[in-house]
């Protein structure tokens, strides 16, 4: 499909940037589409310094309508990759409809722009989050989902919805990618993840302790039935995620219907392991208190890959000090995000 028009839902944040970043070099035209509310216009320019081309910006949320009708109205669109939605468990729980009405209302108006303008696939960013608490590892694609939260449920009910049209529509393909914990930044550590105020994920927060913005890392428990006790993830390396888009879109040229697979390394590291390897990367210690665990956590999960190799000829490459070399890079080059 190299050569063709995605319009990337999405594409100024962390996951997206990468993404446009793979899909330039690759011989994609890219449309990005972005309201900026969780990411800074700078990342074009950051893209463009990386790649040499730059993405056709659209600032719009994808909850106007008409101002997406706008877009596809301009352009001959191929495919679309929908990155675009809020992604913070804690505050889905304090702000439910808030989260149902942006996730849920910009797939489906992405979803009526291309039913109105003929544009049949579609891949999806979904999550791990959607297997809830699995009941064996490696969680394999056709386990059990159910939710916990409501940032959850809309990449459930997204799922669904998109599942749905392609039933409706013949022509549609969709791949659902459910993403297990992506971490680490470009090599070149000029676009990385830019959280807003104190970050609530792992590797964000040990990069703010390397930087000495926070005093020490709060370890949510080392008392889960894991070798350590500490919670066991499937960390992967962003820049492997990204590619995962690009075979994606490969395999749904030939294809209809709608799949999902996971996108992850197969690998469980502990919180303790990820520690050490960040300091390993960096140089320095990484003070951290173990504390009671987190409320909603699990103790261990990751990705069954075989589905990602067999479909989309995929699997990841880059390592735990791969991930952790990055992130660091990113923080060190950018100590207040994009903002200089
Ligand atoms: P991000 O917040 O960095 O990027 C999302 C982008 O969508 C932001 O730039 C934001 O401004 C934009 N956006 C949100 N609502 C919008 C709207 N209504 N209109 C236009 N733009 C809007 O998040 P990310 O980490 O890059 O995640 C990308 C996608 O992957 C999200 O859907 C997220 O739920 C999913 N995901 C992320 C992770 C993760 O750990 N980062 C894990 C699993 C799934
Ligand atoms: C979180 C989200 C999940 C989302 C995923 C994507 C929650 C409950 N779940 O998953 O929906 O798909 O991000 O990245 O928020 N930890 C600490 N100290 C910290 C932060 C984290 O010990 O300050 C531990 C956690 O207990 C966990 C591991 O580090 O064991 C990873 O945590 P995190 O990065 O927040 O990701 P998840 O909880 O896996």
């Amino acid at each position: 499909m190299s050569g063709k028009t995605v319009l990337v839902s999405g594409g100024a944040g962390y996951i997206g940037s990468h993404t446009c970043v793979e899909l330039l070099n690759a011989g994609y035209e890219v449309i990005c589409v972005d309201d900026l509310r969780n990411s800074k216009e700078q990342v074009m320019e950051r893209i463009e310094r990386i790649t040499g081309k730059q993405p056709i910006f659209f600032r719009i949320d994808l909850c106007n309508y008409d101002a997406l009708d706008r877009v596809f109205h301009s352009y001959k669109i191929d495919a679309v990759i929908h990155f675009a939605g809020l992604k913070a468990v804690g505050e889905s729980v304090e702000k439910p409809l808030e989260y149902y009405s942006n996730n849920l209302n910009a797939t489906i108006n992405l979803l009526r722009c291309m039913e109105l303008y003929g544009v049949n696939k579609i891949v999806f960013s979904s999550s791990a989050t959607v297997y809830g608490n699995p009941k064996t590892v490696p969680i394999t694609e056709d386990a059990d989902r159910w939710c916990t939260n409501p940032y959850g449920w809309t990449k459930y009910m997204s799922e669904q919805i998109i599942s749905d049209w392609c039933v409706a529509n013949k022509d549609a393909s969709a791949m659902l990618l459910r993403y297990f914990n992506p971490i680490g930044a470009h090599k070149s550590g000029l676009i990385g993840e830019d959280p807003n105020g104190i970050p609530n994920n792992l590797l964000p927060y040990i990069c703010q302790v390397s930087a000495g913005k926070l005093e020490y890392l709060r370890v949510y428990g080392d008392d889960y039935d894991t070798p350590d006790g500490t919670g066991v993830r499937d960390y992967i390396h962003v820049v492997d995620l990204a590619r995962g888009h690009i075979n994606a879109l490969k395999y749904l040229d030939g294809a209809s219907g709608c799949e999902c697979v996971n996108l992850g390394t197969g690998v469980g590291y502990s919180v303790l392991e990820v520690v050490k390897a960040y300091s390993e990367a960096c140089g320095k210690e990484i003070p951290y208190k173990i504390v009671g665990r987190r409320a909603g956590d699990i103790a261990t999960c990751y990705a069954a890959t075989d589905k990602a190799r067999e479909l989309l000829n995929w699997q990841a490459e880059l390592n735990l000090h791969d991930m952790c070399a990055s992130a660091y890079n990113w923080q060190c080059k950018n100590p207040n995000g994009y903002e200089q």
